[in-house]
């Protein structure tokens, strides 16, 4: 897209989440624990044509930079997404979001029977696999809406 087809502003300092796959947005959002309720400034494209992607999402964060676990649990709904640090509306960082082998402490397992889910003091573990996530302990597999189980606002 061309400068003046830009559907959403540009902005001066903090995160655009580019080549979000499409549909992904708002959960993307909820990765990040972001409801807009403390002011902070969100813009988010969806279904934004995308040479690449044919369609895609686009998330834009003011004032805000991402965790390492923050973009671990990203790259499992938007394995293609690149995050572009923006400091005075220059793109000095851009980078591909690699997906991890293995995510510990993020996700809570779906299978209450799990003992990830008994009082036992044991942090989820869960290994990635083609089309979702596998519980290391129980074996329980989540492919849909990984957001719903995020267990911590990262
Ligand atoms: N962007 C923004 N505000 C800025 C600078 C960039 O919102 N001040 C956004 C752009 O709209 C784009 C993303 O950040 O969605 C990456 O910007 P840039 O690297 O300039 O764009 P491309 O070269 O098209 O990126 P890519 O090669 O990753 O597709
Ligand atoms: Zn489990």
């Amino acid at each position: 897209m061309s400068d003046h087809e830009l559907r959403v502003s540009k902005i001066r300092n903090g995160t655009v989440i580019d080549h979000v796959a499409a549909g992904q947005a708002l959960n993307v959002l909820a990765i990040l624990g972001i409801d807009g309720s403390e002011g902070e400034g969100v813009s988010i494209g969806m279904n934004v044509p995308s040479d690449r992607l044919g369609r895609k999402d686009v998330v834009k964060v003011e004032d805000r930079e991402l965790s390492q676990s923050e973009v671990e649990v990203l790259s499992l709904i938007a394995p293609e997404a690149s995050i572009n640090i923006i400091r005075d509306y220059d793109v000095v960082e851009k980078s591909r979001v690699d997906r991890p082998e293995t995510v510990t402490g993020l996700l809570s397992c779906p299978n209450r029977n799990c003992i990830t889910n008994d009082d036992e003091p044991i942090a989820s573990k869960f290994t990635v696999v083609a089309d979702g996530v596998r519980c290391a302990y129980c074996g329980e597999i989540v492919r849909d809406d990984i957001a719903a189980h995020l267990d911590v606002q990262t």
